[in-house]
């Protein structure tokens, strides 16, 4: 088998077999097929497309090219939730000790990444001292002793997706909705759990702006899902502004305590209700949606499921008390108010302006090597349909530098429409697919 003759045929719009693209990913990991062989082919499958057999092969192939995680030593049906990202998504900081708490195994495996706030496990870096360096030993041991452990993504994960979704982001190859589907589910394989609850996001602060594109990306990663034996569903949401008020890792883990004190704010706990109810279905939890609901509702009001992210926290050598005494996590030196000029209706957040006023801040990596500042971010004072009059707050920024203040500042209001008439609602589940 030659790599020239597998990409002429995917350039003149062949479907490759799976001994085709299994040779592709196995000498790529290996080394033996370069990075110009590899970038043609995923510029070919850019413009010609794959087919679904097609996707669920290369999928395959990049979930087998490392370690497969055996989470099988851990006790009951494990449900893991991914998001396909976006501005203020703190989405598994409250949600994985709500299905703890009622009884789902969280067994999960986070990564840091680039973006305009950290990964999950920089937010939960700011609690002082949490880890998320477990053996893997000790990771099946916690969520086995007290439901839930995070660990941080092996290099061994799937490596191939590793590798290519790098080259395809500097190739201009990263938007193609198989190569998307493949590189995210291969990672969720990979990982063990024996169910997926999706969460593709859709609008300005998403990687799928058109809700068609969040739904054929959503619709190709539950047959991926199924193909492989585990039960998948997806649930699409809005991104078209950012989720709840907070944009920042620590004001990010702030607004998650308090939504699990009973006091966040809708859109987010009603995401992580919509959510939570899946994964206590595919957990079979819960025979149906309204009884998930009420489940979760519950640990939320008995306290279960703030004391079970305290435990989890402590667990993993944080310091629990932080979960109680939030105003201890780390802050920023300067708060500073984005006063509007005008009075009338929020009708539009470019939300991902938003994320990039997190960047200027300093709360987001531009590079894997940058460092990222966990006090600094901002916190909305309102969102899109609220009304304002001139003077008030839009939102509130948090700053270490008055420079950095300033840019973040202008970018803001740049990115905030005011009309006189508020804005049609759009609902913030859009629909949900299994
Ligand atoms: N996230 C991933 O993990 N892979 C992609 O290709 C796009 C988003």
């Amino acid at each position: 088998m030659r790599m020239y003759d597998i990409i002429r045929k995917k350039r003149n719009g062949g479907e490759l077999t799976a001994e085709e693209i299994r040779f592709f990913v196995d000498g790529y990991v290996l080394g033996t097929i370069p990075d110009y062989q590899a970038s043609a082919l995923m510029m070919a499958i850019y413009f010609q497309k794959m087919t679904a057999a097609e996707t669920c092969e290369l999928t395959m192939a990049m979930a087998h090219s490392g370690d497969m995680l055996d989470l099988s030593a851990v006790r009951g049906i494990k449900v893991d939730k991914h998001s396909t990202g976006g501005v203020g998504d703190k989405t598994s900081l409250a949600l994985a000790p709500m299905a703890a708490a009622c009884g789902i195994p969280v067994a999960k495996m986070s990564g840091r990444g680039l973006g305009h706030t950290g990964g999950t496990i920089d937010k939960l870096e700011s609690f002082p001292g949490f880890t998320t360096a477990l053996t893997t030993e000790q990771f099946i041991n916690n969520v086995n002793r007290i439901g839930i452990a995070i660990m941080g993504q092996t290099a061994d994960l799937a490596p191939a997706d590793k590798k290519l979704y790098a080259l395809r982001d500097v190739t201009a190859t990263v938007d193609n909705m198989s190569l998307i589907a493949s590189s995210i589910m291969s990672k969720k394989l990979a990982a063990g759990a024996d169910a997926i609850v999706l969460d593709v996001k859709t609008g300005s602060g998403a990687f799928m702006k058109k809700e068609e594109d969040a739904r054929a990306l959503a619709e190709e990663m539950v047959e991926i899902g199924k193909n492989a034996g585990r039960k998948t569903v997806a649930v699409i949401s809005d991104m078209d502004q950012p989720l709840g008020f907070a944009v920042g890792n620590a004001l990010e883990v702030k607004e998650a305590i308090y939504t699990l004190n009973g006091h966040g704010p809708a859109d987010f706990l009603e995401l992580c209700l919509t959510l939570g109810s899946q994964m206590l279905l595919a957990g079979e939890k819960a025979a149906d949606i309204k009884t998930a609901r009420h489940m979760l509702e519950q640990v939320i009001a008995d306290g279960s499921a703030l004391r079970k992210l305290a435990e989890f926290v402590g667990a993993q050598g944080g310091d629990s008390s932080v979960v109680y005494h939030p105003e201890r996590l780390p802050q920023a030196s300067i708060q500073k108010s984005v006063i509007s000029s005008a009075s009338g209706y929020v009708n539009r957040i470019v939300c991902d302006e938003v994320g990039s006023c997190s960047l200027i801040l300093g709360g987001g990596r531009e590079t894997k090597e940058s460092s990222i500042d966990l006090s600094v971010g901002l916190v909305l004072c309102k969102k899109v349909g609220d009304a304002v009059k001139a003077g008030e707050p839009l939102a509130v920024i948090h700053a270490n530098d008055e420079r950095k203040a300033a840019e973040a500042e202008k970018r803001f209001l740049d990115a905030c429409f005011i009309t006189a008439e508020p804005p049609a609602k759009t609902p913030l589940i859009r629909e949900t697919l299994s």
